[in-house]
């Protein structure tokens, strides 16, 4: 049996990844490797804590802990590294850029010295479309050959880790893939980001927070489908290439939150414009072209499916959003939102 070592498989699209692949392809040992910061939840893998131990392991590691992480990667045996692990949040990387440099570049760098030290088959490096900057309206859809101008702090970081990963590549000929995924949704996402953050507000009727006019837009894909995109690049990627993976839904942030309420029944009223985003870019789109011709991968959800899938789910998980909605939780909502 072939194990991969998933990492940040705690957080949103981590574990995701772990469900989809221990539901779907139980021929892989999972090990999942994560830091459990304010985003990493083991609730969100509940179902696995007392699994068979062939199959699904949980390891509490920083991915910049080289020496701990090569134990476990030579305690198990690991095949492939996928790493989701990284500081996600834009707003939290205007606030505090240092940990983003330090877990997504330095990071990474770690786990590229271990997949290096033992010859692993497969290391996929998930980033980001955000890489690649902001688009005018009239722009076409991102391509993987196009300079990368990220704009935060965090898409800088993960811009950066892209580049180091390329390196080994180039450099030590290390099989690698990097995968730039558009803005995922579905279940288990921390509500600070927009979708899970408005349907947590709407049900509460608290004010729903939008930034400058709602003018931007992002392309919104379902989790699932960008985990089933991991996988076939996984399997059958060729070695060094980048995958763009695009949910072919675009739409601003305005109408966005306005389909949520209508899901949720909620009045309109409810929507506040606050004061923009500093270097808020404004759209995001993906031309996934590349993967769809080689890999014969297409998004499968429709975004009005996936959104009603979603918001139905933290409707029949609120104790899941509860325990997220802790003093910790209320605090960085005041600081980001309060007079804003
Ligand atoms: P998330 O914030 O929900 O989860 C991140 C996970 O990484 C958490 O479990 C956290 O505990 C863990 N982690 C953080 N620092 C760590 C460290 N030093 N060592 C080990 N674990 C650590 O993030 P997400 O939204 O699931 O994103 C996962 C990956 O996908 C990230 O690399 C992100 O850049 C990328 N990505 C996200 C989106 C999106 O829309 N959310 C889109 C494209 C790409
Ligand atoms: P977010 O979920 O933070 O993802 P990203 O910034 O990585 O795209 O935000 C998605 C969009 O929604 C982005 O344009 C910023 C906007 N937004 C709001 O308008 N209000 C909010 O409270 C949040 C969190 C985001």
């Amino acid at each position: 049996m072939e194990t991969i070592l998933v990492t940040g498989g705690m957080g949103f699209i981590g574990s995701n990844f772990v469900h989809y692949m221990l539901k779907n392809h139980k021929e892989y040992k999972i090990v999942n490797v994560d830091k459990l910061t304010y985003a990493g939840n083991p609730e969100n893998l509940k179902e696995y804590e007392s699994f068979d131990e062939n199959l699904y392991k949980f390891y509490k590691c920083d991915i910049s802990d080289f020496e701990s992480l090569l134990q476990i990667a030579k305690r198990e045996k690991i095949n492939y590294i996928v790493n989701f692990a990284a500081e996600s949040h834009v707003d939290r990387s205007i606030d505090n850029p240092d940990i983003f440099l330090k877990t997504n570049i330095l990071g990474t760098q770690a786990l590229l010295n271990v997949a290096r030290k033992l010859n692993i088959q497969r290391f996929i490096q998930i980033s980001t479309d955000e890489v690649y900057g902001s688009l005018k309206f009239e722009d076409p859809a991102f391509t993987e050959d196009l300079p990368l101008k990220p704009n935060s702090p965090y898409s800088a970081s993960k811009a950066s880790a892209d580049l180091v990963v390329r390196a080994y590549h180039k450099t030590f000929n290390l099989p690698i893939n990097i995968t730039r995924c558009s803005n995922n949704y579905g279940p288990y996402q921390f509500p600070e980001k927009l979708i899970p953050l408005m349907i947590n507000n709407a049900l509460n009727d608290k004010e729903l927070p939008v930034y400058g006019t709602g003018e931007n837009i992002r392309d919104w894909i379902f989790v699932e489908d960008h985990c089933e995109a991991v996988y076939l690049v996984l399997k059958e990627g060729e070695p060094g290439e980048i995958y763009n993976i695009g949910g072919n839904s675009e739409t601003s942030n305005l109408n966005l939150v306005k389909r949520l309420l209508k899901i949720l029944n909620k009045p309109k009223s409810l929507i506040t414009f606050v004061k923009d985003r500093p270097g808020h870019d404004l759209r995001y789109a993906i031309n996934y072209k590349k993967i769809k011709q080689e890999l014969s991968w297409e998004p499968k959800t429709k975004l009005d499916e996936g959104l009603k899938f979603t918001v139905d789910w933290y409707l029949n998980n609120q104790e899941w959003l509860n325990h997220i909605i802790n003093e910790e939780y209320l605090k960085y909502y005041d600081k980001m939102y309060k007079n804003r």
